[in-house]
C-alpha cells in the first residue's frame, strides 16, 4: 500500500517528529510513505512534488524544527477566509490532485494541519478523498482535541522569554510587557504567562480594561513591588475595541495579520502609572527551534495513530488527544 503525507499552513514544532511517527508505523506493516512537498501544493505539478520516506530518510529528525517537508500558509487550496468563513477548492484544482494521487497509486494521505488545513482536509473527504488528520498548532485552538503538538514547546519559549524579562525588569523597575501569539485564543498567553510568573495575562476570550490593569500595577508598586510582568495575547482587546492587526488582510483568502497589543498595552501603562515600561514581540521565536520532549512524544504518537486509523479505514477523522490517550473523532467536529 502507498499512503501520503503532508503538512500545511505554518510550521510547528513537532512536525518532524508526527512524519517519524508515520514512517515507523507505516514501514512496520510494509506499506510506502511519500511526503508531499509544500503542503497541497505537491498534490499539484504532473506526478506530483513528493520525496519517498523510509525509516532510514527519517532517522533523527524528530528533535528538528521545522518540516523536512516544507509548507505552504496560503495556497491553491486555502480553504479558509478569515474567522468562520469556508471558501470551496476550485473543481480544477480538486480534479488535478485527484489525476496525480491515482497516478502515483496513493490510497490515502494524512494531513496534518491546524483549523484551515484540516477544512481543506474535511472538503477533499467529502470530495472521495481517504483523508486522515492530524491536528497541529502552537495555538491549541482546535475543538475536540485536548492539546495540540507544538503547543508545548511554544508555551515553552514563553516562559523563557518571561523569566529572562523579570530579571531586567526587576534590576530596572519596569514594567515589562510580552506579546505572545496564539491568534484568536489565548492558552499560550494563559499556560505560558502562568508558568513564567506573569502578574497579568490579557487574553482573546475576556475582553480587558486598561486602566483596570493600570490600577492593579499601582496597587503592586504600592506594595513594594519592584517590577511587573504582562503577558498580552495578540488577539486580545479591550472592552468593546477592535482586535489589533499589522496590516489588513491581502485578497480573498488571506487572514489579517494579527500584532501591536503589547505596544499598546505598554503605552497605555507608562502613561497611566508613570513607569519605566518596556515592551517586547516574541513572534517566530514561539514556532521555530526544536520541539520540546511532550511535543515529540505526542507527534509520535500521533503519527503512529494516523497510520492506524489508515490501517482501520477511519476516513474523514481527526487523531485528537483526551485524558492522556490518543483517539480520533471526525474532522467536522475539529
Ligand atoms: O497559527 C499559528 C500562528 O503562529 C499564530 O499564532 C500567528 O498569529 C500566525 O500563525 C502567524 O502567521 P505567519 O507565520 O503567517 O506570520
Amino acid at each position: 500500500m502507498k499512503i501520503g503525507v503532508l503538512n500545511s499552513g505554518g510550521d510547528c514544532p513537532g512536525l518532524n517528529a508526527v512524519i517519524n511517527g508515520v514512517v515507523g508505523a507505516a514501514d512496520k506493516l510494509g506499506w510506502e510513505v511519500y511526503g508531499f512537498i509544500d503542503g497541497f501544493e505537491g498534490l499539484l505539478p504532473k506526478g506530483c512534488d513528493y520525496v519517498k520516506l523510509t525509516p532510514d530518510d527519517t532517522i533523527g529528525i524528530a528533535k528538528l524544527g521545522g518540516t523536512i517537508l516544507g509548507t505552504t500558509n496560503k495556497g491553491h487550496f486555502a480553504a479558509k477566509v478569515g474567522e468562520g468563513n469556508v471558501a470551496k477548492i476550485p473543481a480544477d484544482i480538486m480534479e488535478t490532485a485527484r489525476n496525480n494521487i491515482n497516478e502515483l497509486g496513493i490510497e490515502a494521505i494524512i494531513i496534518i494541519g491546524g483549523d484551515g488545513s484540516l477544512t481543506t482536509a474535511l472538503q477533499m473527504n467529502q470530495e472521495g478523498f481517504n483523508v486522515v488528520g492530524v491536528p497541529k498548532t502552537i495555538d491549541n485552538d482546535l475543538e475536540a482535541t485536548a492539546m495540540t503538538f507544538g503547543f508545548d514547546s511554544a508555551v515553552t519559549s514563553v516562559v523563557d522569554a518571561l523569566d529572562r524579562l523579570q530579571t531586567t525588569g526587576q534590576s530596572h523597575k519596569r514594567v515589562m510587557v510580552l506579546e505572545v501569539m496564539g491568534r484568536h485564543a489565548g492558552w499560550i498567553a494563559l499556560w505560558g504567562g502562568i508558568a513564567g510568573g506573569a502578574h497579568a495575562i490579557l487574553i482573546p476570550e475576556i475582553d480587558f480594561d486598561l486602566d483596570k490593569v493600570a490600577d492593579f500595577i499601582k496597587e503592586r508598586e504600592s506594595e513594594g513591588k519592584r517590577s511587573s510582568l504582562v503577558v498580552v495575547a495578540e488577539g486580545a482587546r479591550v472592552t468593546g475595541g477592535e482586535l489589533i492587526t499589522k496590516n489588513q488582510g491581502m485578497g480573498s483568502v488571506s487572514e489579517v495579520k494579527l500584532g501591536g497589543a503589547g505596544d499598546i498595552v505598554a503605552n497605555h501603562l507608562h502613561v497611566k502609572t508613570g513607569k519605566d515600561t518596556r515592551s517586547c514581540v516574541l513572534g517566530h521565536l514561539q514556532r521555530g527551534g526544536s520541539p520540546t520532549a511532550i511535543d515529540r512524544i505526542l507527534g509520535a504518537r500521533f503519527g503512529v495513530k494516523a497510520v492506524k486509523m489508515i490501517e482501520g479505514g477511519k476516513f474523514g477523522r481527526m487523531v485528537s488527544y483526551e485524558a492522556y490517550h490518543v483517539g480520533s473523532v471526525p474532522i467536522e467536529q475539529a
